[in-house]
């Protein structure tokens, strides 16, 4: 019995196929139900006691060698290894779904708003959103006392004993003195942002909203250079028909002020809940930039003149997609900002 055994371990040992059937008829041969190690094993009964261990530990080694012989064999075997590639590159599967992001509402109205005015031979450049007293207010002839700086309007963040406070910038006009400070004229710019003011969130009011601020300074720019510009703007963003309406206005930067509106889009300017039934949606604030603005950024006020405006995009963003509530826009609500399929 010891030298079968002994011959089977040369033979299993010798034994190499990579062919999956070539295996199993090994398998079956050696570890079937009526394979050689049932025979031996049934013989192993019969063997005398003092042969018995050994014998025993022989018929486990061979036991164990035609398991691993299988296992090697297969694992190496062609079906296998072209199993395996082939589930790499099953192009049967079903592809895997996913979800593509679009732009939110008021992004697609600002890149609209701003490539209008690149059109025009408008720059973009943007500002920090934490600002100081000099270039938020002070610089914009904000007198020290003005309701604007108030608490009420204003996100603090640090005071200064030089006066010279941090808070968030509440306009985009922030970035207009920056700019003025750094470039000399002629400037033509444009400056897409967010700002912040500390007022109570309603339907048509937000502590967050955004902006598109411009800047024109050159010779002889006069009002209706401002006045064209604007207009252009309103018929490129609304279309053709629109007519725009300029009204007195004050802000402490600009001399003299206007704020801008549009005929109302949805209604043609007959009324709708939109426009309040006045036929009319105020858009921006603008006007030709003080001499003390300019001075206070170091521009030669004999040479040079100039006009700025701040636009709201929210604003414009629910005249043109009709939304009515403000707050929908910084909500994240994804079955609200799915409705906004572009990605321009
Ligand atoms: N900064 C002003 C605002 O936020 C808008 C404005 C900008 C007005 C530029 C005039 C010129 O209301």
């Amino acid at each position: 019995m010891k030298e079968q055994i002994e011959k089977y371990l040369v033979e299993v040992a010798a034994f190499n196929s990579n062919v999956l059937q070539e295996i199993e008829q090994l398998r079956i041969r050696f570890l079937g139900k009526k394979g050689i190690l049932g025979e031996l094993f049934e013989a192993f009964k019969t063997v005398p006691g003092p042969d018995k261990k050994e014998a025993g530990i022989l018929l486990n080694t061979l036991k164990n060698a035609v398991q691993e012989k299988i296992n090697e064999l297969r694992t190496s075997s062609e079906e296998s290894v072209a199993e395996q590639n082939t589930t790499e590159i099953d192009l049967t599967r079903p592809v895997g779904f996913y979800e593509t992001g679009s732009r939110h509402p008021v992004a697609i109205v600002r890149n609209r708003m701003v490539a209008i005015f690149q059109n025009m031979g408008f720059s973009v450049a943007e500002g920090p959103e934490i600002e100081d007293d000099w270039h938020n207010f002070s610089a914009l002839n904000f007198p020290p006392d003005h309701p604007a700086r108030d608490m009420q309007d204003t996100f603090f963040i640090e005071k200064r004993s030089s006066g010279n406070d941090i808070s968030l910038r509440t306009h985009t006009s922030s970035v207009q003195v920056r700019t003025m400070e750094q470039t000399r004229p002629p400037i033509r710019m444009v400056f897409p942002g967010r700002v912040f003011r500390n007022e109570a969130i309603s339907a048509r009011s937000h502590c967050i909203f955004h902006q598109v601020e411009g800047l024109y300074i050159d010779k002889n720019v006069s009002f209706a250079d401002l006045k064209q510009t604007l207009l252009h703007f309103a018929r490129e963003m609304f279309g053709e028909q629109t007519q725009i309406r300029l009204r007195p206005s004050y802000f402490p930067f600009t001399e003299p002020s206007a704020e801008m509106d549009i005929s109302c889009n949805l209604c043609g300017g007959k009324g709708c809940n939109i426009c309040k039934y006045t036929g009319w949606i105020e858009i921006l604030g603008c006007g030709m930039i003080d001499p003390a603005v300019l001075e206070s950024c170091g521009i030669d006020t004999e040479m040079y003149t100039g006009y700025a405006f701040g636009i709201g995009i929210e604003r414009m963003t629910m005249g043109l997609f009709q939304v009515k509530d403000i707050r929908m826009f910084f909500e994240n609500d994804i079955r609200f900002l799915k409705q906004f399929g572009s990605v321009v």
